[in-house]
């Protein structure tokens, strides 16, 4: 047995990071993790080997439709699946190997196996019982499972988000339940890998909850690459033989049913918080009806000394936003001051082009009867989209209509994921259209359109 300052559990993004800065501010850390590499869902089998296969099939894209155009001309390269599958475990590997130095570099114990909470301040971890004078739950979740639908990831027919990332082989006809982000990311792969892709969505846009007009131009540069939607659907079953499966839906407008044939399904319908085997609810920890752990301002549960962060609480279920909860809560351990901004967390798709947000959609600040203004700009004005066929998109700003502070924004486009940050900076420091409209921008560049966005807020964009 060993004792600790803090013990956490779970080795994901917001594990593994709490994990570093517990330790960089002198607490004696350990990590319980059962999984054979550290990272959890994200690097193992979520957020990195996903990019791994986008970035892949965006090459194979580029050379299939945009080489010859720029003068690059012969055969686009054929798809050998198994050494891309292998490419992809290797990227996850150097970043899981990579936590694993971080752990000996910060002097982190890595407790190896599932750990249980048998009482406030002990960890059993197999039959060891560790002492901690603070725990943080740090489990995260799993994908949800849908009433009539079997996964089965190993047999490859009916899978989820791992169970895709290691198809035996490209299915011909993939169909996706779920137009969410899981769903059009890897939609987008097997769409460029060559599969007849079609996602099978229950609400009437796709991604629901963002800008109204991000769900359509998405939806129209999604059905330009070859990807199809049926929307309104609910899905009642899939049945499955040997190799196929057939998956039947009702669209709510008429109550009518259909019938679809598919090589693989891949369920991507939302995540729950992951937190069996804990023993959470025999110590008394409480939850919300959506089975989260219930926490206060600091992370802390209703038990002293038990906090939580992550997917397991309340919140967008994002590998950055339980990073940022897994520096405070360190923080409110090591006697500081934890906080995270729950306003500017954005949200990014990996798709090409990438779809990002920040803050919030002008329908709800409309709704809130907020005063608005919106300052849009395409990248068909911006030089350096054009120059790399990604002249799609736009960039949205949102503002108040009398301070101009930026309350929320939504790029389509190339880069968005990484151009989104120059607006989350502006809306930490409370910034305005025009201070990012009077920041002087590198030409050419795709944060041009940001800035043009900005001047569109204000006497108006220069390219459009
Ligand atoms: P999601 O919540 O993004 O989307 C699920 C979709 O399935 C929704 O559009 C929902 O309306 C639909 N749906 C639910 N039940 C359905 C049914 N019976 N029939 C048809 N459609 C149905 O969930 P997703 O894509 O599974 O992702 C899970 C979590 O992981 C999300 O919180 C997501 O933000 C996160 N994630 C984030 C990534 C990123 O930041 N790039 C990448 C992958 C996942």
């Amino acid at each position: 047995m060993a004792s600790y300052d803090v013990i956490i559990i779970g080795a994901g993004p917001g594990g593994y990071v709490s994990a570093i800065r517990c330790a960089q501010l002198g607490l004696k850390t350990a990590v319980v993790e059962g999984r054979e590499t550290l990272g959890g869902t994200c690097l193992n089998v979520g957020c990195i080997p996903s990019k791994a296969l986008l970035n892949a099939t965006h090459h194979l894209h580029e050379a299939e439709h945009n080489f010859a155009t720029m003068g690059l001309k012969g055969k686009a390269p054929s798809v050998d699946w198994a050494q891309m599958k292998s490419y992809k475990d290797d990227v996850v590997g150097q970043n899981t190997g990579g936590i694993e130095f971080l752990f000996k570099k910060n002097k982190i114990d890595w407790l190896k196996g599932y750990g249980s909470i048998p009482a406030a301040g002990k960890v059993k971890v197999g039959d060891e019982v560790h002492e901690a004078k603070n725990i943080v739950i740090a489990s995260g979740s799993v994908p949800t499972s849908l009433p009539g639908v079997e996964v089965d990831n190993d047999a490859g027919i009916v899978v989820d988000s791992t169970g895709a990332l290691e198809l035996p082989k490209i299915p011909k006809k993939l169909v996706v339940i779920g137009a969410g982000v899981i769903g059009l990311e890897l939609g987008s792969v097997y769409a460029r890998l060559g599969s007849e892709v079609t996602v099978v969505e229950y609400m009437d846009a796709i991604t629901p909850g963002m800008d109204g007009d991000v769900q359509r131009s998405f939806k129209k540069l999604l059905e330009k690459q070859g990807i199809n939607f049926v929307l309104g659907a609910a899905v009642q079953g899939v049945e499955t033989t040997k190799s196929k499966a057939k998956l039947t839906y009702k669209l709510k407008k008429d109550d009518s049913e259909v019938t679809i044939d598919a090589d693989t399904v891949l369920v991507a319908t939302g995540r729950k918080p992951f937190t069996e085997g804990l023993g959470l609810a025999e110590i008394g920890v409480e939850f919300t009806e959506r089975g989260q752990i219930k926490t206060d301002a600091h992370w802390a549960t209703n038990v002293p000394g038990i906090y939580a962060i992550g997917d397991a609480i309340v919140g967008p279920m994002l590998a950055h936003k339980a990073e940022d909860e897994g520096m405070a809560v360190a923080e409110v351990l090591a006697g500081k001051h934890g906080h995270v901004n729950y306003d500017v967390i954005p949200g990014v798709i990996y798709t090409s082009p990438e779809v990002a947000t920040v803050g919030k959609t002008e329908a709800a600040l409309k709704a809130e009867g907020r005063k608005i203004k919106v300052g849009k700009f395409s990248f068909m004005g911006n030089a350096r989209a054009k120059a790399v066929f990604q002249g799609d998109g736009f960039v949205k700003l949102i503002v108040d209509a009398e301070t101009d502070r930026v309350l929320g924004a939504a790029i389509i486009g190339p880069a968005a994921g990484d151009m989104i940050h120059e607006i989350c900076v502006a809306m930490e420091y409370g910034g305005s259209a025009q201070d990012i409209a009077l920041t002087c921008h590198a030409h050419p560049t795709y944060s041009e359109a940001v800035r043009e966005a900005a001047l569109a807020c204000g006497d108006g964009p220069i390219h459009a």
